[in-house]
């Protein structure tokens, strides 16, 4: 599973740092939605599910977390530690986000807006689903 991390362009100078986030420019798609998660908790695990159709940024502006990423066949573990860091998660990965740091505020651009019927929350279910997509059914 090829993983893309973006280390998007800093602006600094004395005064602090500043980062700009282009649509098509600086990552892949149009962005329809911005949430974040906040007073978030070391030993607590989020996200568990995939999405059918959405591409997604993940920036932690502050703080520091793990991403455990699932493509039904391999995963790998990316940490997110610097507010100029983007992980890039397509459609059809399980995800799941750990290891929060205090004050951690984790940050998400999406590609479309909120759509429940988009989620897959079994993963037995997202284990169904990859394999029909890659039978091309
Ligand atoms: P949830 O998907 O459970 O969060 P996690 O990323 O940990 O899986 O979302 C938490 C709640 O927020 C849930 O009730 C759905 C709601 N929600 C929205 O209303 N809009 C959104 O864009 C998102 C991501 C969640």
């Amino acid at each position: 599973m090829q993983v893309i991390k973006y280390a998007f362009q800093q602006h600094g100078d004395q005064r602090g740092m500043l980062v700009a986030i282009e649509e098509y420019k600086d990552i892949p798609f149009e962005v329809k939605r911005v949430y974040y998660m906040y007073d978030t908790r070391k030993e607590v695990h989020r996200g568990f599910h995939a999405h059918k159709n959405l591409e997604q940024v993940l920036i932690c502006v502050n703080g520091s977390c793990k991403v455990k990423l699932d493509n039904g066949v391999e995963t790998k573990i990316v940490s997110l530690e610097k507010p100029y860091e983007g992980l890039y998660v397509s459609n059809n990965i399980w995800r799941e986000m750990y290891d929060f740091a205090e004050n951690t505020v984790l940050m998400v651009l999406a590609s479309n807006y909120y759509d429940e019927e988009d989620y897959i929350r079994d993963y037995d279910k997202f284990l169904e689903f990859v394999k029909k997509r890659k039978e091309g059914k």
